[in-house]
Order: structure tokens, then C-alpha cells, then sequence
């Protein structure tokens, strides 16, 4: 059997949303938003560890928040995040279960993750060594110059969003993360850093639900969704 060592990163301000609660922490139908997305994953067999992460300030608001979850066979803990994203990953990584054959990585504010995505995701990690989702871009994308002049139109047709959970085989996503830190190198994804490895990172077609909790009308459709609306 596989085993997977999920890492579900919640240690960010919330700065784009505008209120004074951390995003994952904001109820939603009496629930918060990590509750939410633990939900998804908290029955997946493959699952052998669960690491949060969270800032200093919040480890014992999640560790109240885990004692809901009953899967006595997985190792969960909370970790400390750091200034970045990234930092938050590198720390997690050194918690990671060294007895997990893959390691997910997903963002605490994306609670609609269909089942369906994680499992092709862990399949195909299984099989390439890196499975990421992601969805078509709807817009044309422009790249522009300092001036806010465009600067080219890339072929939309090649364009995808990538999301999360992003999953690798962990031996990949530890030589990624001890390549990133040693160059400096940093990436908005963790696939980023797993592509400056040279490692080829295969995508899956997701769907438009997956969206990340991010600015205030993210809230507002997360709500419909949660009361059945949407
Ligand atoms: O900021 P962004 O929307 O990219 O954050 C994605 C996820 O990463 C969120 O769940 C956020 O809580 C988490 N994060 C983190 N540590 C940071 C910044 C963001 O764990 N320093």
C-alpha cells in the first residue's frame, strides 16, 4: 500500500482578504475552512501523516481544531510556518515520515479538492514522480513591461492554472526543496521548485471548484457553496 505523508500549509496572513481572522480559520457554515479541507483527505486510505502548518500564534487554535478527526492510524501534527510560503513547506519537510513513499502539499484555503483529483494525482505521482491539478486559463494572459505596456500574448491554448494538492514522490520534493535553499531559488508553487530540479511534472485536468480562498468575492462563492447554493 502507498503511503502519503499530507502537508496542508495555513500559516499565511490573509492580507488580500481584508479581515483580521487568518483565512483558513473564517467559518463557513459553522465550520472553518481547514476544517473543510481536512474533510477531503482525512479518509483517503493512502493517508499515513498529516502535518499543518500553522504560525506560532495559531498552533493551539488547529490542535483544538484536529481533535475533531477520528483516523487514529494517521500521524498528525502541527508545525510551525514561516515568513513565506515556502519557508513553511521547507519546515514541514523536516517532520515529514520518511517510511511515506509521496508527499501532497495543499493549501489550506482550497476546501473544494474533489476526491476524484486527489486520487489521479497520487497515481500519477506514483507514476511520473510529480502529479499536480490544474484547469485551462478562461482569459487571455499578456505579459507586460515595468510601463504597464504588454509586452507579448502567449498561446492560451498551452496556459493552464496550476492548484494544489501538489503531489511527488518525496525523495523528488526534499532534493527540490535542498536545491531551492542552497541557490536561493524561490517558486510561487512547489512544483516551481521540483521543475528547477529537472524532474518532468505531470499535470491533471481539475476543475474550476478547486479555487483558492483568496480575495473577498473567493468568501462569497465558498459560502454559496457550502450552503448548497452553487
Ligand atoms: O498566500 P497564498 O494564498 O499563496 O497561501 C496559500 C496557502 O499557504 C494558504 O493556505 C496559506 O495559509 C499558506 N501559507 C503558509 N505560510 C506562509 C504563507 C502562506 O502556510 N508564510
Amino acid at each position: 500500500m502507498i503511503r502519503l505523508s499530507l502537508i496542508i500549509p495555513a500559516a499565511g496572513s490573509g492580507v488580500r482578504l481584508g479581515m483580521k481572522t487568518p483565512k483558513p480559520f473564517i467559518e463557513l457554515g459553522g465550520r472553518t475552512i481547514i476544517q473543510h479541507t481536512i474533510d477531503k483527505f482525512i479518509d483517503i486510505p493512502e493517508l499515513g501523516q498529516l502535518l499543518i502548518v500553522a504560525s506560532a500564534q495559531n498552533i493551539d487554535r488547529v490542535r483544538g481544531l484536529l481533535s475533531n478527526f477520528d483516523r487514529s492510524d494517521v500521524d498528525i501534527s502541527v508545525v510551525e510556518g514561516g515568513d513565506e510560503r515556502q519557508d513553511s513547506i521547507s519546515n514541514a519537510l523536516k517532520f515529514v515520515d520518511t517510511g511515506c513513499d509521496l508527499v501532497a502539499i495543499h493549501d489550506a484555503v482550497r476546501p473544494f479538492i474533489e476526491k476524484n483529483v486527489v486520487e489521479e494525482c497520487i497515481r500519477k505521482a506514483m507514476k511520473y514522480g510529480a502529479a499536480i491539478p490544474g484547469i485551462p486559463v478562461k482569459d487571455t494572459v499578456k505579459v507586460l513591461n515595468d510601463e504597464q505596456f504588454v509586452e507579448s500574448t502567449p498561446d492560451r491554448s498551452f496556459l493552464w492554472q496550476i492548484q494544489t494538492p501538489q503531489v511527488f514522490k518525496r525523495q523528488i520534493l526534499f532534493d527540490a526543496y535542498d536545491k531551492a535553499n542552497n541557490e536561493g531559488f524561490t517558486g510561487t508553487d512547489d512544483s516551481s521548485l521540483v521543475e528547477n530540479l529537472g524532474v518532468k511534472v505531470h499535470v491533471v485536468k481539475s476543475s474550476y471548484d478547486n479555487f483558492k480562498i483568496t480575495y473577498p468575492i473567493d468568501l462569497k462563492l465558498a459560502e454559496l457553496k457550502v450552503e448548497g447554493h452553487l
